[in-house]
């Protein structure tokens, strides 16, 4: 009746369980060597159960897409065969602690599950991982490939003793027939112990092999933790870099500022001088009567117009000075490769390389890694260094502007003596005549202070501009090694390394 073939195993796993024979079930003897086959089922369980822990509770902290896309289909093979090699244990687990007789069906599920198992390399994982060729090319899915063959021979191993011990089964209830009672001979004189020991070299073979891939798993998760602190490294850096860019602009900020106080102050003060002249005009009670002394009150006001002129002028004198510091911050757009990292293909090929689990990955990386570090060091220190030059240069500038600044005095500085002399004239044909001939000559030098600041102005604007185009120049200089060269021979270094490893030095 009720003859359980795969009783036999069982007993074998029961065994294991318990350590002893477990002679209960349908047959009577325990069969030697069978304890063994549980323990080794167990073992290889816990070979795969920690296949894919590495993955478990890592996270990337720089989002980095070539990380993510590595990491999900590391994580994704390593998740999948977990499963799927649980079940060729678990499976093998049931048939042998299953007694219903039912050999094609209980044996069916453990070949099911090692056929499933053996077919995930060729019929499913490709789809995860051809993705990743264009990232970091073959390496990494070589691995990949060679961890699964050796895992595939203790699968097709378990597969033939697995056949082998259901053909067993089979003939064992063949012999017996229908109503047969099943002993422990028949079953030892079908189901040789040699079968056995085959399922446990098979199971050993199996646990010896997947650690193959979780050393996979694990150094490629290994070298995305490195490139992901790397690039959390990076990132802080470029940010420092960049806060270094305003700082470097403040540098002009002092002579921008010194500039644009010492004219405020001077037009303030003459502002001051001009109001104070005009509100005396009327205790200068005969020159405000004289013939032409409105002319003279009007000359104060036309004075007073070309301060007003200069403020109202577009773009102001503080824009125009502050202009100068968009030099420096454009020119940081030189070293773009190395800031914006995201999208740096320099910073990608370091990092496909570091990833890509391949012969020289960590060699090259760690030997081109503070490159980038010291490329963004020399960008601040060459910007400082035609900031300095130019701070020079507008110190000179400064001084000149000033001196154009004081002669702007000279215009205006003897009216007030000039008007008290004519206020003390009584006879009204000379006060007329003296007021008269003030007008004239104020009006020539009030045209030629006019003058002086459309001048004033212009200067400053063709001097900032002309200062501008020099930091463009200073800096696009000292940086244009790092565009046009430095960078795309780290690249190209990179790619020699990981292709010949330390042999790809040919300096
Ligand atoms: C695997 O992960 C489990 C659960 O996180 C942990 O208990 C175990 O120690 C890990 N084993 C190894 C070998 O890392
Ligand atoms: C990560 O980067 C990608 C592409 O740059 C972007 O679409 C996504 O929103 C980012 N995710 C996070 C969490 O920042
Ligand atoms: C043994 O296998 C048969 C057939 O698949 C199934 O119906 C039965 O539930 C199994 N018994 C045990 C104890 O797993
Ligand atoms: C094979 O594996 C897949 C995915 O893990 C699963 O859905 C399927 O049920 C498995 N088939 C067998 C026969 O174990
Ligand atoms: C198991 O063995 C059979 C018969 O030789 C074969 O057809 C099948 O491909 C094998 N399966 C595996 C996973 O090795
Ligand atoms: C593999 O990828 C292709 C294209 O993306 C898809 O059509 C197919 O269903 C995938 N196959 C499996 C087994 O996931
Ligand atoms: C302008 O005036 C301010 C306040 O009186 C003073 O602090 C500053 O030094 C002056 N600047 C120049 C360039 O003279
Ligand atoms: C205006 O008059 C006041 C008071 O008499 C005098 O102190 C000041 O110097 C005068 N202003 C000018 C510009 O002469
Ligand atoms: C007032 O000035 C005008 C223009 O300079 C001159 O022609 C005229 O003679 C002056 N008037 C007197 C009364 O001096």
């Amino acid at each position: 009746m009720g003859v359980t073939i795969a009783a036999l195993i069982v007993l074998s796993l029961l065994q294991s369980i318990a350590a002893e024979p477990r002679p209960e079930f349908a047959l009577s003897a325990p069969v030697r060597g069978t304890s063994r086959v549980g323990l080794a089922a167990s073992e290889a369980n816990a070979a795969i159960s920690v296949v894919n822990n590495a993955t478990l509770s890592f996270t990337i902290r720089y989002n980095l897409t070539l990380l993510n896309q590595v990491f999900s289909a590391v994580q994704t093979v390593a998740n999948d065969f977990q499963p799927l090699g649980t079940t060729v244990i678990s499976s093998i687990n049931a048939l042998a602690s299953n007694a219903s007789g039912d050999v094609d069906t209980v044996f069916g599920a453990a070949l099911a599950a090692v056929a499933n198992a053996s077919s995930y390399v060729t019929d499913r994982m490709p789809n995860i991982t051809t993705p990743l060729i264009l990232l970091v090319g073959k390496p990494l899915i070589e691995k990949f490939e060679d961890s699964f063959q050796h895992i595939g021979k203790a699968l097709s191993a378990l597969n033939v003793t697995l056949i082998g011990l259901q053909q067993g089964a089979r003939n064992a209830q063949a012999a017996v027939g229908v109503d047969g009672t099943l002993t422990s001979a028949i079953v030892s004189s079908y189901m040789r112990s040699s079968l056995i020991t085959d399922l446990v070299k098979g199971l050993q073979l199996l646990r010896a092999t997947v650690p193959v891939l979780k050393y996979t798993v694990d150094s490629t998760i290994e070298g995305i933790a490195i490139a992901d602190q790397y690039m959390l490294d990076l990132a802080n850096r470029v940010a420092l870099t960049l806060g270094e860019k305003s700082s470097i602009a403040a540098d002009l900020d002092g002579i921008i500022v010194a500039i644009g106080s010492a004219i405020t102050n001077t037009t303030t003060s003459i502002g001051t001088d001009l109001s104070s002249l005009q509100g005396n005009f009327s205790s200068l009670t005969n020159v405000a009567a004289a013939a032409n002394g409105s002319a003279i009150l009007a000359l104060l006001g036309d004075y007073a117009a070309n301060l007003a002129d200069l403020r109202n002028k577009t773009p102001s004198v503080d824009t125009v000075l502050g202009s100068l510091k968009d030099s420096v911050i454009n020119v940081y757009a030189v070293a773009a490769p190395l800031f914006i990292i995201q999208d740096s293909y320099v910073v990608n090929a370091l990092i496909a390389t570091l990833i890509a689990n391949a012969e020289y990955s960590q060699y090259c990386f760690y030997k081109y890694k503070d490159f980038f570090f010291s490329m963004l060091d020399r960008v601040s220190i060459d910007a400082r260094e035609c900031v300095d030059k130019e701070v020079t240069r507008l110190e000179y500038f400064r001084t000149t502007i000033e001196l154009m600044l004081d002669v702007l005095y000279y215009d205006y500085e003897d009216i007030a003596g000039d008007l008290t002399v004519c206020n003390g004239i009584s006879n009204q044909a000379n006060l007329d005549e003296c007021i008269t001939s003030l007008a004239d000559i104020y009006k020539r030098l009030e045209a030629a202070f006019g003058d002086m600041f459309a001048l004033g102005y212009g200067t400053i604007a063709r001097e900032i501009a002309a200062s501008g185009s020099r930091l463009k120049i200073c800096l696009r200089l000292s940086q244009s090694s790092l565009g046009e060269s430095d960078l795309p021979l780290l690249l190209e270094k990179i790619t020699i390394c990981t292709k010949d490893g330390p042999n790809g030095d040919e300096e």
